[in-house]
């Protein structure tokens, strides 16, 4: 299945897919500015359908219109209603849910300020992002000649749709390099994050992850964090360079669209077949989003 669904939640109303439509002079599409969510229902034990850490995504939404002074009609408490009312609609228990906030047409210009805000919610079947094979058996990796944007160049922990571009060059360039993701360094040469994933890196049992600082904080990073710490192993969140990946025992990527993949080699240095951290986090992440795991239950919501 591609992208179609039958209907796309649009400013208040469910729309049929092929009339979702927006106008061409429409402000966000000509400079970027308008800010989105990725998130994730899966089939629960009762063949329902159950959305993990929703509220979590709404949040963020909310803070990235916020920070790029979007004013919103909607409460959030109004879009998980929408997410959800959504999802029913397509009667699609597993999908990737993709709210977004744009300005649409008006005014022109970079000062423009009263553009209308629109909200649409659209859902679509989307299996594994960085493919079946890299889930099972890792993925490889290059380190981006993109550099990540600057603590003070952009809203680094909001979801902004034109802080992508710098995304999208980073990994068609890995791609074509015959990578499949990119790692991005941050502007002082720290590891910062994928393409559109956060990335984990152990040693000797003991796991390290950047810290929030100019990457965007990741929902299941802040779980996969969890996972581990509940597990008893120790997790810091510190800043290190590309030579703790060349050396590490196991590296690995998450995000709602990539959930757990391991990376089995960077720039040509092997790390090697997933180890037993990245398989115990992915294993545990696996059960707890479709309601297997107790104290991840709570953050399902169910439809
Ligand atoms: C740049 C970037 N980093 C990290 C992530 C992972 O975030 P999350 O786990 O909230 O999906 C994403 C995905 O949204 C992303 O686009």
């Amino acid at each position: 299945m591609g992208i179609e669904s039958r209907y796309i939640w649009m400013d208040g109303k469910l729309v049929p897919f092929d009339d979702a439509k927006v106008h061409v002079l429409s402000h966000t599409l000509h400079y970027g500015l308008g800010v989105f969510e990725g998130i994730r229902s899966y089939k629960q034990p009762d063949g329902a359908g159950g959305v993990f850490k929703l509220d979590e995504h709404i949040r963020r939404l909310t803070d990235s219109a916020k920070m790029c002074r979007m004013p919103l009609q909607y409460t959030r408490d109004d879009i998980r209603a929408a997410c959800l009312q959504t999802l029913a609609a397509n009667e699609m228990p597993e999908a990737y849910i993709r709210p977004i906030i744009y300005f649409g047409m008006g005014k022109m210009g970079l000062g423009a300020r009263d553009n209308p805000v629109h909200l649409s919610i659209a859902v679509w079947d989307w299996g594994r992002y960085l493919g079946e094979e890299g889930i099972r058996n890792g993925i490889r990796v290059q380190t981006s000649t993109f550099t990540r944007h600057h603590v003070n160049s952009n809203l680094q922990r909001a979801k902004v749709i034109g802080h992508y571009v710098n995304s999208i060059l980073a990994r068609y360039e890995a791609i074509e390099n015959g990578y499949d993701e990119a790692v991005m360094l941050d502007g002082a040469g720290y590891v910062a994050e994928g393409t559109g994933e956060n990335l984990f890196v152990a040693r000797d049992g003991v796991v390290k992850t950047p810290p929030v600082v100019n990457i965007l904080g990741g929902i299941t990073r802040r779980t996969a964090i969890d996972i581990l710490r509940h597990e008893g192993h120790t997790v810091h969140e510190m800043h290190f360079g590309r030579d703790a990946l060349y050396v590490a025992d196991e590296v690995f990527l998450t995000g709602t669209a990539a959930e757990v993949t391991p990376v089995r080699e960077v720039d040509r240095r092997e790390v090697g077949t997933p180890g037993p951290l990245t398989r115990q986090v992915q294993e545990i992440y696996g059960q707890g989003v479709r309601g297997g795991v107790d104290w991840m239950k709570g953050y399902i919501s169910h439809f």
